[in-house]
């Protein structure tokens, strides 16, 4: 299940990324906005990222007009690993390398083209499980280790 967020400079593309994920039959929770109107992006982020630490979503997708702030705002609750995105490249390596949970895209950065593009990496990239990586991605939580 995946838990979708965005706030009023990512809901358009939002739209199109429900639209690619019901052609694929792809299950999500949408925590908003729904419409154009003028939100607080930490409001979604939060939403997003309690639901896959809660457990009923296992990984996020979040848009704002250039995904910087919901991701910064993803990114201050532990256990979450929110990735700004705009391209397949940094999708891939970001699922393989970081384990990342959550997607982050900017609606004014990039068209829906490269869009679901991105989301199809995102979502079909299994982590390495490479022990590099399980150690850093570990010491992210645990600095001090
Ligand atoms: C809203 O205008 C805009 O600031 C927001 O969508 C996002 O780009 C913030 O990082």
């Amino acid at each position: 299940m995946i838990a979708l967020g965005c706030d009023h400079g990512g809901y358009e593309l939002m739209q199109e990324v429900k639209a690619y994920l019901d052609s694929k039959g792809l299950e999500y929770k949408d925590f908003g906005c729904s419409s154009t109107e003028a939100v607080d992006y930490p409001v979604y982020a939060r939403k997003v990222g309690n639901a896959i630490l809660e457990g009923t979503c296992d990984k996020g997708i979040l848009i704002c007009g250039t995904g910087i702030g919901i991701s910064i705002a993803a990114n201050k609750m532990p256990g979450i690993r929110a990735a700004l995105c705009t391209d397949c490249f940094c999708a891939e390596a970001t699922r393989l390398h970081n384990d990342a949970n959550v997607l982050a895209m900017g609606g004014r950065v990039v068209g829906p083209g490269l869009a679901v593009k991105i989301v199809d990496t995102f979502l079909n990239t299994p982590f390495s499980g490479e022990e590099r990586h399980a150690r850093r991605i570990h010491l992210i939580e645990h600095p001090e280790e």
